[in-house]
């Protein structure tokens, strides 16, 4: 089959090239890719700045896919020949608490991902790509939907009439503010750029803050909610920034700790932390199960992914560009 295989780091060593089709053993499925979607961590990896040790030589990479199930292995009972499937990145995490192991059965590192014509998921490890999504849609969800969905509704509980900030205009926010709203709270968005926020607005985000113009953002979003903060703060940018998220959140809110992008190490001022009694959460991605009521929430509302841009599957490297650039929503390739 074709594939884009990672031989070391950097995309000038993500090359076209074949390799044998895998076969699906017991349990298993063979998928075949109808399209992947780019994430932060996907770029972070061909970088070589996301556990570096633990990529694998060559790496078929990409943890985003949606595809049809085309043969299956001995024993696979749940799936049929014809159905859709998605990935799931934490592939062995499907309920309950985090596994201590979870990050050593991610799809698209160490395990191989969806840059190819043909991927192996097993039948316990897969969700239902939802039917009134294409593969293109569909390949959006693993870890950009299901991470806004875990932490607004698994972690947070957002009720209606709660305040959300979230940050930027990237994969993880635009999904967050479809479903924030699909759930009846108020959304405050930052982004760097006017156009973005005019587009999230359209989206149902109630208020826009500029975090270029505005560095401290933070008084802004305690501008906006009559000093009180918002309940519940995604923070896609790390870095120390931190310290300023714990400031926009209200006293006794909670920060779902998602991202990195300005950074993988904070230097934490402890002291608002334990005045405002904030709870700060890590979150990676999230359950399987969750994946399943997340696919339900989204038909029952109609909530369709937005993409930026669709790339063939010849033109990956540009689409990993596109990426490294920004994107409103998400970056998509075709692969079928
Ligand atoms: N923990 C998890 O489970 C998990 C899951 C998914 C993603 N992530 C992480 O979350 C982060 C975002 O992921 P993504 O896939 O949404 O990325 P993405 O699609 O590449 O989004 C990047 C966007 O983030 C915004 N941004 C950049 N620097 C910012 C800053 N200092 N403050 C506020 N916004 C900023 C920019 O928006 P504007 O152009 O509008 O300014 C940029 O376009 C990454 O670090 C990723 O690794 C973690």
């Amino acid at each position: 089959m074709k594939a884009w295989l990672l031989n070391g780091f950097g995309l000038d060593n993500l090359v076209l090239g074949d390799t044998p089709t895998p076969t699906p053993k017991k349990g298993e499925l063979l998928v075949k890719v109808g399209a992947v979607s780019l994430n932060f961590r996907d770029k972070a990896i061909v970088d070589g700045i996301y556990e570096p040790h633990l990529v694998p030589k060559p790496l078929i990479p990409v943890s985003d896919a949606a595809g049809t199930v085309v043969a299956v292995g001995e024993g696979a009972t749940k799936f049929e020949v014809g159905d859709r499937v998605n990935s799931h990145l934490y592939s062995t995490w499907i309920d309950a608490d985090p596994l201590p192991d979870a990050p050593a059965h991610c799809i698209g590192m160490p395990l191989p991902g969806g840059l190819a014509e043909y991927m192996i998921l097993h039948e316990d490890r897969v969700a239902r790509a939802p039917a009134n999504m294409t593969d293109a849609e569909a390949a959006t969800l693993p870890i950009a939907a299901l991470t806004a969905w875990y932490a607004l509704v698994d972690f947070a509980n957002v009720q209606p009439g709660q305040t959300v900030l979230v940050q930027g205009t990237g994969g993880v926010s635009i999904f967050a503010v479809q479903i924030a709203k699909a759930l009846g709270a108020r959304v405050i968005i930052t982004s760097s750029r006017k156009e973005n926020l005019e587009r999230a607005a359209a989206l149902g985000a109630d208020d826009l803050v500029n975090y270029r113009s505005h560095p401290k953002w933070e008084d802004e979003v305690l501008r906006l909610t009559a000093g009180k903060g918002a309940d519940l703060v995604l923070d896609v940018a790390g870095g120390d920034g931190l310290n300023q998220s714990v400031q926009a959140a209200r006293a006794g809110g909670a920060i779902a700790q998602i991202g990195f992008l300005t950074g993988q190490t904070a230097n934490l001022d402890i002291m608002p932390v334990i005045f405002r009694q904030t709870t700060i959460r890590g979150i990676a991605v999230g359950t399987l199960k969750a994946f399943e009521r997340m696919n339900v929430f989204l038909e029952n509302h109609a909530i369709k992914p937005v993409i930026d841009t669709i790339y063939p599957f010849a033109q990956a490297r540009e689409a990993y560009e596109h990426l490294a650039r920004g994107a409103f929503g998400k970056v998509v390739i075709n692969v079928a």
